[in-house]
């Protein structure tokens, strides 16, 4: 299997490695990096454990190969608090709102809400609904997420849908 050097960064962190051609982007950074927060489950594309930023968009990194970020800007769970532990409002907001009990699933959509809100500071319930029919939850039932969603979309804490 032929190997490739890549740089890439890594919550503004920059990396340099060389990698198979087959190996994913979330092997990469769980194996290589020790970024274990992205989690690795059906890796098929459809659960959304894996989601990472790249370059500002949430991406699969079961789907996507290490070769391809060559150069990108990457984001994962670990970049998400601030330096002194203070959690991201989307991690706040899940934690708040009971929006996760195992936490395997939570990574991937606290990376996928934080780009939603990155690209749209007030995006919609509806909006950040939207783009959680990506994400495979097996513990919460969904209503601790869905009213995480809603503090973030400006409805206040812990407010039934
Ligand atoms: S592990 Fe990537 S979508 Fe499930
Ligand atoms: S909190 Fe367990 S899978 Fe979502």
């Amino acid at each position: 299997m032929s190997e490739h050097r890549i740089e890439l960064t890594v919550n503004g962190r920059p990396h340099s490695a060389r990698v198979e051609a087959r190996m994913s982007l979330g092997e990469f950074l769980r194996e290589e990096l020790g970024y274990t927060g992205t989690h690795l489950a059906c890796e098929h594309g459809v659960c959304g454990a894996c989601t990472v930023s790249v370059d500002g968009v949430a991406m699969r990194s079961c789907l996507m190969l290490a070769v391809q970020a060559d150069g990108a800007d990457v984001g994962t769970v670990e970049g998400l608090a601030a330096a002194d532990g203070t959690l991201h409002p989307v991690q706040q907001a899940l934690r708040d709102n009971f929006g996760l009990q195992c936490g395997f699933c939570t990574p991937g959509i606290a990376i996928t809400l934080t780009t939603v809100l990155t690209d749209n500071p007030r995006a919609s319930e509806a909006e950040m609904e939207a783009a959680m029919s990506g994400h495979v939850c097996r513990c919460t039932g969904y209503q601790g997420i869905r009213r995480a969603i809603r503090q973030l979309a400006g409805h206040g804490a812990g407010e039934a849908a």
